[in-house]
Formats: C-alpha cells, sequence, structure tokens
C-alpha cells in the first residue's frame, strides 16, 4: 500500500427530509448565498424545502449555473457575494452547481486575476464556507475538494482543488432524484462507476481493503444501475445509488492506491469541444482506454473480471476481452451510448483532442504516465 493522508471532514445528512436539517449546520448571524442551476429546484420542491429551512437566515439567491459551469456565470455570482457581503454560500444541485459553487467561494477570497487558479494553479489561501445539497448523484463534489470550471471564451475545462472548497456538510435526500430525467440517471451511474475505476484499474499494490471497497461500489452500481430505469420510484434503489456515487470519489478508495484519470482527461476536452455531458465522454473513452493500456492492468483487468464480473478467467486474453465488453454493455444497459458516431461525430476528433490535450501537458496520462498524445489518438480513434 502506498503512503497517504486521509480526511474527509464532510458531514453527511442522508436520508428523506434531511433538508430541514441545514438550518442547525449554517450558523444563524451568517449572510447566505443559495446557488443553483438552470430552475429544476423550483419544480421539484427542494427550492420550497430549503427556503423553509433558511426562514430564519438572511440569505439571497444566484441562479443559472450551468452544466459544466462557466468562469464567466461564476464571476457574476462572485460580484454579488461581494456587494452582499456573504459568508455562506449553499450550493443546491448537481455537480455543476457544487463545482461552481467552489469557485466562486475561492475566487471572492482570491487576490489576482481568479481565472489563474485554473489555469496557472494559483494558491488558495482560504474560501467563503460552503455547503450542499446535493440533486444529482454523480460527481462526488458534494464531500470532496476539486471543482472543474469551463472558460467559454477559450475552450477551456479546467480541474482545481483545495482543502478549502470542501463542503462543510451535504444533505442527501434520495427522494430528490426521483425528478431526475433519464439522460442525468445515466450520467450519473456512469461517472460514479469510472471515478471507481480510475482508482481501482491500475496495478495491485496489496491495498486489500480500498480493492474490495472499489469492487463493492462497482457491484452495487452493476446491480442497482438498471434497476433506476426499470423501477424508477424504488427509494431502495436511488439510496443505494446516490451514497455509491458520493463514496465512489470522497478519497476514500483513492487513499494509498495509484490512480489514473486519463479517461477523465480526454473527457473534459471532450466536453470542452463538443459539449457532450461530463459521463457521455467517459463511456466513449473507458472501454477503449482499458484495451488501449491491457497489457499495463493487465493483473487488475483479471480481478475485476472474477471479482466483479464472476467471469471465468482460466483463459485469460479471453476474459480481458469480455470484461472490456462487460463494461461497455452496462453503460448500454444504463441506456448509456459508448461511440463517438452515437453523437455524429468521427475520425476528426483524435486530431481535435489531442491538440487540446498538447496545449493542457496531458503528454503522458495514467497512473504509469504511459499514455502519450498517440495512444490517445489510438483510444479516440477506435472509439468511432
Ligand atoms: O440546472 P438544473 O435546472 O438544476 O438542471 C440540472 C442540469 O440540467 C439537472 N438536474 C440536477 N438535479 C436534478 C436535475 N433535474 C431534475 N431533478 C433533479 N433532482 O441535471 C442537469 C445536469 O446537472 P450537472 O450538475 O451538470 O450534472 P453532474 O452532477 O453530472 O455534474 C457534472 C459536472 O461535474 C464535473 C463535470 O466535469 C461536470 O462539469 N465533475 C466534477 C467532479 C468533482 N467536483 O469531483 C468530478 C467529476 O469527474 C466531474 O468532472
Ligand atoms: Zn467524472
Amino acid at each position: 500500500m502506498l503512503n497517504f493522508s486521509f480526511a474527509n471532514p464532510t458531514k453527511i445528512h442522508f436520508g428523506e427530509q434531511q433538508i430541514a436539517l441545514i438550518k442547525s449546520e449554517i450558523p444563524t448571524d451568517a449572510k447566505v448565498l443559495v446557488t443553483y442551476g438552470g430552475g429544476s429546484i423550483k419544480k421539484n420542491g427542494i427550492y420550497e424545502q430549503v427556503s423553509n429551512a433558511l426562514s430564519e437566515h438572511t440569505w439571497f439567491e444566484f441562479a443559472g449555473i450551468e452544466p459544466n459551469p462557466s468562469y464567466q456565470t461564476c464571476m457574476k455570482a462572485v460580484a454579488l457575494v461581494k456587494e452582499k457581503q456573504i459568508d455562506y454560500i449553499l450550493a443546491v444541485g448537481g455537480g455543476s452547481v457544487i463545482d461552481g459553487s467552489k469557485f466562486i467561494a475561492a475566487a471572492a477570497n482570491y487576490e489576482g486575476e481568479p481565472w489563474d487558479i485554473l489555469a496557472k494553479g494559483g494558491e488558495i489561501k482560504s474560501a467563503i464556507s460552503l455547503g450542499v445539497v446535493l440533486t444529482l448523484p454523480a460527481t462526488g463534489s458534494e464531500s470532496n475538494t476539486f471543482s472543474v470550471v469551463s472558460n467559454l471564451d477559450s475552450h477551456d475545462k479546467l480541474p482545481f482543488a483545495s482543502p478549502f472548497v470542501q463542503p462543510q456538510f451535504a444533505v442527501l435526500d434520495p427522494a430528490v432524484t426521483y425528478s431526475l430525467p433519464k439522460r442525468q440517471v445515466a450520467n450519473g451511474i456512469v461517472d460514479a462507476f469510472v471515478h471507481t475505476m480510475e482508482q481501482y484499474l491500475t496495478y495491485d499494490v496489496d491495498a486489500k481493503l480500498q480493492d474490495r471497497f472499489a469492487e463493492g461500489i462497482l457491484m452495487t452500481l452493476l446491480e442497482e444501475g438498471p434497476k433506476a430505469f426499470s423501477e424508477p420510484d424504488n427509494y431502495k434503489v436511488r439510496a443505494n445509488i446516490m451514497w455509491s456515487a458520493t463514496m465512489a470519489l470522497n478519497g476514500l478508495i483513492g487513499a494509498g492506491v495509484p490512480q489514473d484519470w486519463s479517461t477523465h482527461m480526454l473527457g473534459h476536452e471532450m466536453t470542452a469541444v463538443y459539449g457532450l455531458d461530463h459521463a457521455q465522454t467517459l463511456a466513449i473513452v473507458l472501454p477503449r482506454m482499458m484495451a488501449e493500456q491491457k497489457e499495463t492492468k493487465r493483473g487488475k483487468i483479471l480481478q475485476y473480471a472474477q471479482r466483479v464480473l464472476g467471469l471465468d478467467i482460466s483463459d485469460e486474453d479471453a476474459a480481458i476481452e469480455q470484461a472490456i465488453a462487460a463494461t461497455e454493455a452496462f453503460f448500454h444497459s444504463v441506456n448509456m451510448p459508448t461511440r463517438l458516431s452515437d453523437y455524429n461525430l468521427g475520425e476528426e476528433v483524435a486530431d481535435k483532442i489531442v491538440k487540446q490535450l498538447e496545449r493542457h501537458g496531458m503528454t503522458a496520462l495514467g497512473e504509469r504516465e504511459q499514455v502519450t498524445l498517440e495512444k490517445s489518438r489510438a483510444v479516440l480513434l477506435a472509439s468511432v
């Protein structure tokens, strides 16, 4: 096992009607900014629950944080934070609202040009306190330090991380996910699955517990994912998916193990250039990345084949092919396309994305830094 430091300071309130608890989580004398997206929370009752919980607080709101949150939109919220002297941000939404709010929280206190946080790794020394009401289980952003923000002018989609933007608390009520459109249900399941794979499908470091945690998440998503479509009103299914997505990227399964993230880096560029949803890009890239990396990942793909998928691995090469095919079939089982051609895209994608990767210094990706630009190009060409 590799050395690691681990802390997850986000307090989770999980279950039905837990939104009411934000009342006691946010100091009563705080000036609160409630941030949200395009308005889904006004149709499904979440906005009302949040307003009721904040009835004794002074609060303002900022709407319109879009999917793949933009720097441009976030900076409008930063102006409001400064104008109203906000000292607590409550993000109510999916990964985009949470990520945007993390950036807002850091940018409001940042001395200098906030874009540098993303483009130049500018040091974050403090941030406004952040709490979350999660409405879409997918990213794990509700209890981690990461955020990804896009610049609409330059076609950049860049990540940053800081302990200062980790939410202090997050409310996870599985019932709020009933209103998700099917496309977003699929996005969430696939994103959580790929987060787990990026931290699991590398090479063995004898981290037995982390492996079994990861396998538990993968098996839960394999079992419950399709049920979110066949039994959309089943609370137990929604609850298991929601908790799996949080646990997939809250630091636990990634502690002390090598991590890959090559699929995500290609995916971010594809979203920046073509506007595909985050998880749509992952479902296209992962099966081909597994195939491209099948020799360096050999041991772990076989472990995944046997322990997660229950395959016979006596013929190792055949088992690896079957494991890759089963992964792609799982994505299809949750109504997620897996080919560039499903979005009317073709070979032209390879050149465009490789140029973006080069511009962002993504020339040696993966746990062994073996995914060169040529390999990324091969993955994309194989994904048509
Ligand atoms: O904007 P509203 O109207 O709320 O609608 C949203 C949005 O259109 C809708 N939605 C959310 N909850 C709903 C709902 N509709 C009905 N009922 C509900 N309960 O869903 C749409 C998509 O929301 P979004 O927040 O964009 O989705 P997701 O949670 O998948 O977040 C994706 C973003 O997170 C980043 C991605 O790159 C992408 O920008 N990620 C963040 C990570 C992190 N911070 O750790 C890691 C991930 O790998 C990922 O990169
Ligand atoms: Zn992701």
